[in-house]
């Protein structure tokens, strides 16, 4: 985590506020694998990631609440009474999302302060509106005594998300960014809500992310209508989710749905094989299996899921050109953000430089490079 992150938001509270708070670290995440599968109760991969937000955050003794969102240096006062949300794409949905949740479930809060900033790319797939939700509710347990379990806790963010945000989004970035482990990425299984958790040690591989620095719009309404798409299919089927389904299931209806319809069903069931494979390829330590895996995940994403884009095919294709590159896919929701690739660390040097300067040829556009490092989750910071 970036200390002088920390510092400017502590003394961003402290001089705004002159009381001391109580300081949050919420982190990112990653997905190895398992995209789209979330809301599937299927399984999915993620890690949490040393990048996230930092929130400040203690009771006032004021008829008001203020938050101050110190990346975009506003100011936003509002009630306990009215926590409607606001337009669409406002930071401040998160929070009065969350503050809502808190009370539909029948705790109360008083009224607070607080200051956040963070360190994730907004739109690179990482989850940045995760974090955000969980430093909220993380802050605001603690300050008010509320008594919420982690598991409570995620899924009030998610609420927040599915009713103030828009977003219908499965459960995979709030548990990841809550419960992440230094050093490990967690195989999710998203019906039970339990993981096991996985050493992610490759000796002479790592993880890159490529920030293909876009994020087209509508991909929170294409997201809102797979998920649909998903369910309606799982009751036609007359099972929970699609989780319960097998190929050969799917082809008993391929004459009752569209075409289009029956590739995303199938993307699901076959990406939800592919993480509990992934999984056991790395107990194996057999990265050319892990890495077949995301380079197939990331065609079904492409092709049948369609939720990719250009620029993030690119850069996968980028990356099968380069033999240092082991497999690589689009991590996240989709239509922009960043691609995932397992890549021979002696080797990372001349891929990165590779992928920015072809990227840059195709597009006139910069992409970033990260390295992150696996992280504890969502956590006081003294
Ligand atoms: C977004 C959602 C998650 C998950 C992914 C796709 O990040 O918030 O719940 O569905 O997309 O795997």
């Amino acid at each position: 985590m970036n200390t002088s992150l920390l510092k400017n938001v502590k003394n961003e509270f402290v001089s705004k506020f002159e009381s001391e708070p109580v300081m949050v670290f919420s982190p990112g995440r990653i997905n190895i694998i398992g995209e789209h599968t979330d809301y599937n109760d299927g399984f999915v991969f993620p890690a949490a990631v040393d990048k996230g937000i930092v929130a400040a955050i203690n009771k006032s003794d004021s008829d008001s609440c203020t938050a101050y969102a110190s990346d975009k240096e506003e100011t936003f006062l509002f009630s306990l009474k009215n926590l409607d949300p606001l337009a669409q794409g406002s930071w401040q949905n998160y929070l009065l999302g969350v503050v809502a949740e808190i009370q539909k479930i029948g705790k109360s809060v008083g009224n607070f302060n607080i200051v956040f900033g963070g360190n994730i790319p907004v739109g690179s797939g990482m989850s940045s509106s995760a974090a955000l939700e969980n430093s909220v509710v993380f802050g605001l347990n603690e300050v008010f005594k509320l008594g919420l379990s982690k598991h409570e806790m995620i899924l009030i963010s998610q609420q927040a998300e599915h009713n103030h945000v828009g977003v219908k989004c499965g459960i995979m970035d709030q548990y990841a960014s809550m419960f992440g482990i230094e050093n490990k990425a967690l195989l999710l299984d998203c019906r039970t809500i339990t993981s096991e958790s996985f050493e992610i040690d490759f000796q002479h591989h790592e993880f890159v992310l490529i920030n293909t620095n876009v994020k087209h719009s509508l991909s929170d309404s294409a997201y809102n209508d797979r998920r649909s798409v998903c369910e309606s299919v799982a009751k036609m089927l007359n099972i929970p989710a699609l989780r319960d389904a097998t190929e050969l299931d799917l082809a008993s209806i391929k004459d009752k749905i569209s075409p289009e319809n029956y590739q995303k069903v199938r993307y699901v069931i076959q990406e939800n094989e592919r993480a509990i494979a992934a999984s056991k390829a790395m107990q194996q330590g057999d990265l050319a299996a892990l890495g077949k895996l995301l380079y197939a995940s990331h065609e079904g994403l492409q092709n049948q899921y369609k939720v990719s884009c250009d620029e993030l095919d690119f850069l996968v294709g980028q990356a099968k050109l380069n033999e240092h590159v082991l497999g690589a896919r689009m991590m996240g929701g989709g239509f922009g953000g960043c691609t995932i690739n397992l890549v021979a660390k002696d080797g990372a040097e001349n891929f990165k430089t590779q992928a920015s300067k072809a990227y840059k040829a195709q597009f006139n556009r910069e992409c970033s490079i990260y390295d992150v490092k696996l992280s504890q989750g969502t956590h006081l910071l003294t």
